[in-house]
């Protein structure tokens, strides 16, 4: 899967050219990892129902810090006008039509996103995140490259479900390198949940929404 993903991010990447930055205040993050969400596979681990049969957005996580202001707190009426969006997009998988999955995020990573004046607000830490979201598409591009769920399971051997990607942009929000910062991805992977990084040998399984799953 992994140069499935490496494809996915060439088919994006032609172009586009990533610039450096200027001034970079202590303690600030360098890297955002937009991490998405395939539904099948987290509730499968997570005992949901899931209705959703696309990748949804699950965070978008500066590679530095969590936490990191409490008095940042989490107030719908702020993205008010960005509801209808973040509840088919960001969608709570396990508590539906709740917004506790968001002031999670805010409050683990949003608060460190905020260091930078881009990201400065809640309107413009879930704006932006559903921007980044819609820009890359990462449905259309998994269905352009033929990469799509299958009903077929591997019968034989060791197999990995395929449960999230993540894509990494740089603090002017162009396209950037995961492979530096894998060891951060895995740690801010959630607690619990068994996801890693999935090993070039071994055969991917991507499930469809109602498909056979291991576990
Ligand atoms: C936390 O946010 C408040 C309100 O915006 C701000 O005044 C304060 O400087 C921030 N603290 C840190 C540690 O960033
Ligand atoms: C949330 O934000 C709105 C709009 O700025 C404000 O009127 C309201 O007092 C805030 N609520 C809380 C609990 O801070």
């Amino acid at each position: 899967m992994k140069s499935l993903a490496f494809v996915v991010l060439l088919c994006l990447g032609c172009g586009l050219m990533t610039s450096s930055f200027v001034h970079k205040p202590p303690h600030m993050w360098s890297k955002l990892i937009l991490t998405h969400h395939w539904p099948s596979t987290f509730c499968s681990m997570e005992h949901c129902h899931s209705k959703f049969d696309y990748w949804t957005l699950h965070g978008l996580w500066p590679d530095k810090g969590q936490e990191c202001n409490s008095s940042l707190h989490f107030n719908e009426t702020l993205i008010q006008d960005l509801l209808p969006e973040m509840q088919k997009w960001w969608p709570d998988l396990k508590i539906p039509e709740s917004s506790r999955f968001w002031k999670y995020e805010w409050q683990k990573h949003g608060t460190c996103a905020a260091k930078a004046e881009s990201l400065n607000s809640q309107h413009k830490y879930f704006g932006k995140a559903l921007e980044l979201y819609h820009k890359l598409d990462l449905d259309g591009v998994m269905k352009k490259c033929n990469i799509v769920p299958s009903e077929t399971y591997y019968t034989e051997g060791k197999v990995q479900i395929l449960g999230q990607i993540e894509i990494c942009f740089n603090s002017d929000f162009q396209l950037d390198d995961c492979e530096h910062s894998e060891t951060d991805t895995v740690n801010f992977n959630v607690k619990g949940a068994g996801f890693s990084v999935c090993d070039h040998a071994t055969p991917v399984y991507y499930p469809p929404l109602k498909g056979k799953l291991l576990v």
